[in-house]
């Protein structure tokens, strides 16, 4: 794994970062293998990132967009991911519907959910044999209790390590994520987070020692690159 830690002074320039990085990496992925695959993260933190994103000139056809979790809601639901990702950006270029891959929310019970998201991405990327196929891009956010996509502290699905999805949980609300073996075969992951009260558990996600089931972003480690995007009021004093 290489890591790549770059403090932004605030939050536009830590967007106008992350644009240039992605892009690069959608140039590249196109350029030697005729796709670009992505995962998204949700919350507040990249929606001005997929805003500026929907602003690009893109091959859209060749670009692939998955989400890496998502809530167990439908996809009109505020909370959803998806909805929010549509109407920041989905919505707003002529992207084929088949590239849009949402999860399965609308399953009967969220293992289900899980089930069919992880059987779509194996179909999608044809990995029979292959255990953890790779994205191109997985993009995270992080918690303040330095949760990433929707693996809790101290929850089962920090566990999970034979699966693609599996089903994580915050504060008994179901939620389906990528699992953390999964998010590790990626070729590049980049963390995006901001914001001064991202700081306590930046410390521990980059603590020499600490533990990885009480701050599941320790166990983001992927085998390709690892790049963290911060802006100052979350990272200047880290130490990194
Ligand atoms: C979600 C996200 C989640 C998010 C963090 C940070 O579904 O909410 O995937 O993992 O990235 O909670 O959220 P903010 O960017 O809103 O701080």
């Amino acid at each position: 794994m290489n890591k790549t830690v770059e403090v932004l002074p605030d939050q536009p320039t830590l967007v106008a970062r992350a644009l240039e990085l992605i892009l690069s990496k959608l140039d590249t992925a196109i350029e030697q293998r005729g796709r670009f695959t992505i995962a998204l993260s949700g919350g507040s933190t990249p929606k001005p990132l997929y805003e500026a994103i929907a602003n690009q000139k893109l091959p859209w056809d060749k670009i692939n967009v998955f989400w890496g979790d998502e809530r167990y809601v439908p996809p009109d639901h505020p909370d959803s991911n998806e909805l929010m990702t549509r109407r920041a950006w989905l919505d707003r270029v002529d992207i084929p519907a088949a590239n849009i891959h949402p999860v399965p929310t609308l399953e009967a019970n969220p293992e289900l959910a899980a089930a069919k998201y992880e059987q779509h991405l194996k179909e999608f990327f044809n990995s029979s044999g292959v255990e953890f196929p790779a994205l191109d891009l997985v993009l995270l956010g992080m918690g303040d209790d330095a949760h990433t996509a929707s693996l809790f502290p101290h929850t089962e699905a920090l566990k999970v390590r034979d699966r693609l999805v599996t089903v994580g949980n915050k504060d008994g609300n179901p939620r389906i994520s990528f699992t953390y073996p999964f998010i590790n075969s990626a070729l590049s992951v980049i963390f995006l987070v901001a914001g001064a009260n991202k700081r306590p558990a930046l410390a521990q996600v980059f603590a020499p020692v600490a533990d990885d089931f009480a701050y599941p972003s320790r166990l983001i480690r992927p085998q390709g690159e690892l790049w963290w995007l911060l802006d100052a009021a979350a990272g200047s004093e880290l130490q990194h």
